[in-house]
């Protein structure tokens, strides 16, 4: 089966064509320079930068594939949740495609994308997905912080999420807090590895709650007083080093200790994780070390398959279609704030 996938939701423009699980191509056209300086995705600005992109995005995808668009057995795009305005342009042109070439129709949440991303690469893809379920879930990344219970694929249950920031907003506005860019996440992950996370001590939100939610927004509120009590700390480049490895330490330990909590309590056999942060230095190892020490399977989303691109769209659509999921009616409109379940 050959499918066809865009993703649009927030500010990187996305195509990618699918085939049996394997990704034939997928073109991934960034904005982060053109928010930058805002410190922050300006949803008019992101919709109008999809516009322009879309087509030439679309076409490399299928050029680089080598794929023609009689060549499609379906289409598939982001539905849910991002950016309403974002959204609108690759759903509506995903439809378009579909409606023109006569042709199924998926629209994919983009959460449930990520859950299955870590699936996608190895050969066959997805191949050892039985002999690892159930598995608990982090989903991680600039909107969202998820932790989801998997007992089989497309079966899965949201156990617990962030009550405010998620942790990738966490990482961007600390960061904007010290004078780093937008998107600052990359950046406090390369300055943290030349700092001491235990320089400074900031909290660790609801670590020792009994359930499985995230709060980050306290943390973000204690960098900014610890910075505003301390400002000259910024003129230091190495106290800035190990400014970025303490909020690091902070948010992994969180992330890693609820994450580790929630897979010994449902007894399940591995741990996967997905989302931009899960680009993270810090959190791929220490995930990997208590996954190892705890005797837990691990599976991580490729790093190129971490931020946001349309491939990961395209293999669950496909996913989805072989699982015989019901196909969205080509009048059906985007769910900017489509909760995954
Ligand atoms: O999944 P994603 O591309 O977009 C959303 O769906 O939100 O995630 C983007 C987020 C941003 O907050 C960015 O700062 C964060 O992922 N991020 C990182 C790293 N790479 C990307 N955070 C920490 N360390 C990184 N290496
Ligand atoms: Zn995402």
């Amino acid at each position: 089966m050959t499918i066809l996938a865009l993703e649009t939701s927030c500010d990187e423009t996305s195509a990618a064509v699918v085939r049996d699980g394997k990704i034939l191509s997928n073109t991934v056209s960034s904005q982060i320079k053109l928010h930058e300086e805002y410190g922050g995705v300006v949803p008019e600005l992101a919709a109008r930068e999809h516009l322009k992109n879309l087509l030439p995005v679309t076409r490399a995808a299928l050029q680089d594939a080598g794929v023609s668009p009689a060549q499609l057995d379906a289409v598939a795009a982001t539905q849910g949740p991002g950016l309403g305005i974002a959204l609108l342009i690759g759903f509506k042109a995903a439809q378009a495609v579909a409606f023109a070439l006569h042709k199924p129709f998926l629209g994919i949440n983009h959460h449930e994308a990520h859950l299955y991303s870590p699936w996608i690469a190895g050969t066959p893809p997805v191949a050892d997905f039985a002999n690892f379920q159930p598995n608990v879930s982090l989903i991680v990344s600039g909107g969202h912080t998820l932790l989801v219970l998997v007992a089989s694929e497309l079966n899965h249950r949201v156990l617990g999420g962030t009550i405010d920031d998620a942790a990738g907003e966490c990482f961007d506005k600390t960061g904007k807090l010290m004078g780093l860019g937008y998107p600052a996440g990359p950046l406090i992950d390369k300055l943290s590895e030349l700092g001491r996370p235990d320089a400074y001590d900031f909290p660790r939100p609801l670590l020792h709650d009994a359930n499985d939610d995230f709060s980050f927004s306290g943390l973000k509120t204690s960098v900014r007083y610890f910075i505003r009590d301390h400002p000259e700390l910024l003129d230091d480049r190495q106290k800035v080093c190990d400014l970025c490895a303490s909020v690091q330490a902070a948010i992994v330990e969180v992330l890693v200790k609820k994450t580790l909590r929630a897979a010994k309590r449902e007894d399940v056999r591995g741990v996967t994780a997905s989302g931009g942060v899960t680009c993270n230095r810090a959190l791929r190892n220490e995930l990997e070390r208590a996954c190892k020490k705890n005797g837990f399977a691990l599976r991580l989303a490729e790093k190129n398959l971490c931020t946001d691109n349309a491939a990961m769209i395209g293999v669950l659509a496909e996913r989805k279609l072989l699982a015989n999921a019901p196909l969205a009616p080509l009048d059906e409109e985007i769910k900017p704030g489509w909760v995954l379940a």
